[in-house]
């Protein structure tokens, strides 16, 4: 049975002569490879080809990128970001082209794989997206969530009813009571690095990274405040029977979440020292979070039926999640398993994300000494040299908090979010004051709207001189302004975010009126150019910037 082939492709074949000979029924077939080849080429480049079209008529017609690979999928995620695949730092690498040549929604259709999609820098865009609600066309992508899902249902990966469900539970968690325990905390935790750092007695401390502090801070922060256990800075990774520690197992499971989450169950199977550590960790944090559920059950009964005094309880969000879970009724209720997911969501949402915010604040503010002085200025005008700075004075330290949320717009932690259409549908945005009517775009399906948060932080109808590090942008900005859209906008805005920008305040007002941070420039660099070598982005799950070196001098007190 030789394949029938169009006369060019079939002259084409006939250089070579692979043969294929096989029985078939009784009768001897020869297949001719080439041309088996060829026609498969064919059908593939015809399939791609539809598959592209498909795509730009899916996408309305939005113009955009055309490419091989969806940039966030594999294999396009794991190529680097070049003419022919933006990979997964477009965003960041392109971020003063893109829009500008497309406007604020792209399509990105990839002709080889990958679903289609419209990147947006839209923030009217970004708040119907997101927004959730039981009415929605919009959900986060199984294949994003599920990742998500390894301790149990939580508010960030769940939809619709679901997440209002959780919301609800979660909300009471995050109050003052908790925002005050996180300042206690955090402040005890700079006494503590100084000690076990042994900078008590030194006037001059070089970091190589900036990071190996912040991400310690945030770990320890998540630790004592989510998760109600007493961790501290230097503390052993064995426990005292010589198993490991949980402090130490909450660092593991942190760290490889990207391991746990992306490769296939048999593969952490495997027999390798570092999988078992992991599987070690995972299992024994796991133990251990089942134990605690149990406990802190039965420490809020017997607290409400009056057998201790009513002292109110710890104020760890995760004690005051059982707590509001236990008001709840029936339906109402969140089981074991999401309790604990609602717990360990914490870690991976507020641990990273707070840590990189962190260095990127302290990288800038070593290099423009004149903002780091006028901040230092309004901590010691607010609290003075000596006082222990407290909760009461978070209010007043604005341009100490200004520092942290200019940063973290330019470089947005979580830097994307991620839906896709559950039925066709369509997005429609009013029209800007003055222009009748509204702009609608139809969204088919199975299509994907991305929120991309570098080119909502960059985009100049929001942010003049979107490429400035300038905290005075948000100088008398009120809290509930969406300017602060890196948290994301609307009913799914970030919960933690207040539980950040206190530790972030407590921190940084502690370490900048004790210490001078400053950059170390090569010889004859500028400090764009240093910027540009250093403040760069580094994207895994989270945007951060890439390792930030400094030094920091003690500051000269007034005697
Ligand atoms: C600088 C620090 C942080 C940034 C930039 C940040 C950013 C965000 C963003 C953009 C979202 C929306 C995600 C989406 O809809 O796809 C989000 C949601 C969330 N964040 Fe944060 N976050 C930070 C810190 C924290 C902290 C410290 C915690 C917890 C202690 C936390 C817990 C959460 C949770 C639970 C959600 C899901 C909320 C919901 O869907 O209702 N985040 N965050
Ligand atoms: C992007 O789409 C939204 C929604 O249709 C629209 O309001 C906005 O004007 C669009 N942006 C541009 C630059 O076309
Ligand atoms: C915004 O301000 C209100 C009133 O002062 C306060 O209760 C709330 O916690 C603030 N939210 C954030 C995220 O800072």
């Amino acid at each position: 049975m030789a394949v029938k082939l169009p006369p060019i492709l079939s002259r084409l074949t006939s250089y070579t002569h692979a043969h294929l000979r096989i029985a078939f029924l009784g009768q001897e077939i020869q297949i001719n490879l080439m041309s088996v080849f060829v026609t498969l080429l064919a059908v593939f480049v015809v399939s791609r080809v539809m598959k592209l079209m498909k795509g730009i008529r899916d996408t309305n017609y939005i113009p955009g990128l055309r490419v091989p690979f969806q940039p966030l999928a594999f294999p396009g995620a794991l190529i680097p970001t070049t003419w022919w695949n933006p990979g997964m730092y477009f965003m960041w690498k392109w971020r003063s082209w893109m829009y500008k040549r497309y406007g604020e929604n792209v399509s990105i259709v990839p002709f080889i794989s990958g679903v289609p999609g419209i990147f947006t820098s839209n923030l009217d865009v970004a708040r119907q997206v997101s927004a959730g609600g039981h009415k929605s066309a919009f959900v986060k992508p199984q294949t994003a969530s599920r990742a998500l899902l390894l301790w149990g249902m939580n508010l960030v990966a769940a939809d619709g009813e679901q997440w209002r469900k959780h919301r609800r539970i979660m909300g009471p968690a995050f109050s003052n009571k908790l925002y005050q325990q996180v300042w206690i905390e955090t402040a005890e935790t700079y006494r503590e690095m100084i000690s076990a750092e042994r900078w008590a007695d030194k006037k001059v401390v070089d970091i190589p990274v900036i990071q190996t502090l912040t991400f310690k801070l945030a770990l320890l922060i998540i630790g004592r405040c989510g998760f109600g256990f007493s961790f501290d800075w230097s503390a052993p990774p064995t426990a005292p029977d010589g198993s490991m520690s949980v402090q130490e197992a909450l660092r593991v499971v942190a760290d490889s979440y990207m391991i746990s989450t992306m490769t296939p169950k048999w593969v952490q199977n495997l027999p390798f020292k570092k999988l078992q550590t992991i599987k070690t960790a995972h299992d024994q944090l796991m133990a251990f979070m089942q134990e605690q559920v149990i406990e802190r059950k039965a420490d809020i009964r017997s607290r409400s039926s009056g057998k201790t005094a009513k002292t109110g309880g710890a104020s760890d969000a995760f004690t005051m999640l059982v707590e509001a879970n236990e008001e709840e009724s029936g339906k109402f209720q969140l089981d074991d398993e999401e309790l604990i997911g609602n717990v360990f969501i914490m870690l991976f949402a507020g641990h990273e994300t707070t840590a990189h915010t962190l260095a990127a604040t302290l990288g800038f503010l070593g290099l423009y000494q004149d903002i780091q002085d006028e901040v230092v200025q309004q901590i010691i005008d607010v609290v003075g040299w000596d006082r222990e700075p407290t909760y009461e004075d978070y209010g007043k330290l604005d341009k100490v908090l200004a520092v942290f949320y200019e940063a973290l717009r330019m470089f947005p932690a979580g830097y994307i979010l991620i839906r896709e259409a559950t039925e066709d549908t369509v997005i429609t945005v009013p029209n800007p004051p003055g222009q009748e009517g509204s702009t609608t775009i139809p969204i088919p399906k199975g299509v994907q709207v991305m929120v991309d948060m570098v080119g909502v932080q960059y985009n100049p109808r929001y942010f003049d001189e979107p490429e400035k590090y300038k905290p005075s942008r948000w100088y008398g900005v009120t809290n509930e302004s969406e300017a602060f859209s890196a948290f994301s906008i609307g009913p799914r805005a970030c919960i933690g975010r207040k539980f950040a920008t206190t530790e972030a305040v407590c921190f940084l007002t502690l370490l900048l009126r004790d210490w001078g941070v400053k950059s170390v420039l090569r010889d004859g660099e500028t400090k764009e150019q240093w910027r540009n070598r250093v403040l760069d982005a580094n994207i895994v799950l989270t945007l951060g910037v890439t390792d930030v070196p400094a030094t920091f001098t003690r500051r000269e007190r007034p005697t």
